[in-house]
């Protein structure tokens, strides 16, 4: 099959989340299993850092986005990692070598409907212009949620293309890309196209439009798939997606366990495999205590975080534990990584300076950073409210660090709570919180740290399991290919 994934971002060209890390491995591995994959992205500004070389193409096209004005474009083509999947780049500055990729300061960019429903037509048009027509167009997120409809809405272009099946995965259902009723022209549809499959309380939604048009609706984790069917997790569209439950598929992100493997991670200052995996976890808080002036200390439990610093990931809960640990003097050391909302920066430094032995935070975007903590932090801790599937407790398992997590999404699918009948029965991974509440995360904390101080077995069996625990994309690449092939034969059976 011929499958082209449509998304905004791709490691190491563009990220913000985990979209990034997913695009950058899944179309690797889909490749692996002898199928031709490429991705469709935007040029933005410092691509050209991922230190791939980046071809510009004679591919041109012109996308009349509303009758005085004509919007051009040009591709650029790159390969990803060493692998066959070719990356196309849709180079257009005025929309794209920005800053950021979707606003600054904590604002969206005022343009935003129009730069990607501009991304969906003009990724169409490359798609007309490539040698080879797709079999699937897989999109991701709100970004490319326009493309399954403007297919659908345009049996012309879909015939153009041979009919493409057309898949749209739900990352994140809280990002929808809402935006005017005005803007939804400038898709080239006409307004008989603006109804209920793509209407939202008088605007355009542009998730809603790909999750009502593509043949099937995948997210990134089963019991994710299940919450958002509810009014509490389907931000608006649980109805959209009940209403079609027969094509809501719940596949659990895998994680590059090239990249992120702490036997070969360069990153480290000491790599360590699950033999060693004491020794090199000391060695590596050793270094990151030296790094950020905490007390020195091997003994010290180090809880660790990475993330956006935004609502989802449960900050109301994480700040007020860290306030009592700094507050009580507690034996523990906190190492946090992350940029987002001004008002959990303004606090993570308040914290930091009231006790700078005891709680060190990096605000900003540092990968090499991310690799660091997860490798010389004792826990890692991600209360999120929901968790569509989390790649940061998966890298945790892997660098034998334990998660502490709430019973959500994809954390519930992919973390094994340490109740007694899962330590006893050797499936045990990590703990769950016992409620969604800064006393429930301290209390998981607690039952952590006192498994690590008076049950060294459990803790090393826990350790040991999390680190072996196969995470891969292997299989969850598998299921997209069974997917695919559905899609393709039910498409062919009408
Ligand atoms: P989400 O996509 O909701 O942000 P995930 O856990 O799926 O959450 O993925 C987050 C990804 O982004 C991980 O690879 C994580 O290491 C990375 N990340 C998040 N914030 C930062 C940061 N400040 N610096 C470096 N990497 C970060
Ligand atoms: C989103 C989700 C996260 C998921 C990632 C990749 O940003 O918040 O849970 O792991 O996308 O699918």
């Amino acid at each position: 099959m011929n499958i082209v994934f449509l998304t905004s971002e791709v490691v190491p060209f563009a990220k913000t989340g985990g979209l990034a890390d997913v695009c950058g491995a899944l179309p690797i591995e889909v490749s692996r299993l002898g199928h031709r994959c490429s991705i469709i992205m935007p040029a933005f500004r410092g691509v050209e850092r991922s230190g791939i070389d980046i071809q510009p193409t004679d591919i041109s096209f012109a996308i009349p986005l509303s009758a005085d004005k004509l919007v051009g474009g040009r591709l650029l083509h790159a390969k990803l990692g060493g692998s066959e999947v070719d990356v196309w780049l849709i180079d257009q500055p005025q929309y794209f070598d920005r800053p950021a990729l979707y606003g600054e300061s904590g604002f969206d960019y005022h343009d935003n409907g129009e730069r990607f429903t501009f991304f969906c037509r003009a990724a169409i048009a490359a798609m007309l212009r490539l040698e080879q027509a797709p079999d699937v167009v897989h999109c991701n997120d709100w970004q490319s949620g326009l493309a399954p409809l403007l297919l659908k809405s345009n049996p012309k272009l879909a015939q153009q293309l041979g009919f493409p099946v057309s898949v749209m995965t739900i990352h994140n259902m809280a990002y929808q890309g809402v935006f005017p009723a005005e803007l939804f022209p400038l898709s080239g549809l006409d307004w008989n196209d603006f109804h209920s499959d793509c209407e939202f309380y008088g605007q355009v939604n542009f998730l809603k439009a790909g999750l009502n048009a593509a043949d099937f609706i995948t997210t990134v984790s089963p019991r994710y798939a299940k919450e958002i069917q509810t009014p509490q997790h389907g931000c608006g569209l649980d109805g959209v997606l009940s209403a079609r439950q027969g094509r809501v598929v719940g596949i659990t992100n895998g994680i590059d366990v090239e990249v992120w493997d702490p036997s070969s991670d360069v990153k480290l200052p000491m790599r360590y495999d699950s033999e060693h995996w004491q020794f090199g976890k000391v060695g590596n808080k050793r270094s990151l205590q030296e790094e950020f002036g905490l007390e020195l200390n091997d003994d010290v439990p180090m809880i660790g975080l990475v993330g956006r610093l935004a609502e989802q990931k449960g900050w109301d809960l994480i700040l007020p534990v860290i306030k009592q640990h700094v507050q009580e003097q507690r034996p523990t050391q906190w190492i946090i990584l992350g940029s987002g909302d001004p008002w959990v920066e303004y606090e993570l430094k308040n914290l930091c300076e009231q006790a700078p032995q005891q709680v060190a935070a990096h605000i900003g975007f540092h990968d090499a950073l991310a690799h660091r903590i997860e490798a010389g932090s004792d826990l890692f801790v991600m209360p999120s409210h929901y968790e569509p599937c989390g790649l940061n407790q998966l890298y945790s398992l892997r660098y034998g660090t334990v998660p502490v997590v709430t019973a959500t999404g994809g954390l519930a699918d992919t973390v094994v709570d340490a109740s007694d009948e899962n330590v006893a029965n050797q499936t045990a991974t990590g703990f769950h919180l016992p409620e969604k509440t800064p006393q429930g995360l301290d209390q998981a904390i607690g039952r952590a740290l006192n498994m690590r101080h008076h049950q060294k077995k459990n803790w090393q069996d826990l350790v040991l399991r999390g680190m072996r625990k196969d995470s891969s994309w292997r299989q969850s690449a598998a299921q997209y290919q069974a997917l695919y092939e559905e899609a393709v034969s039910l498409k062919a059976s009408r």
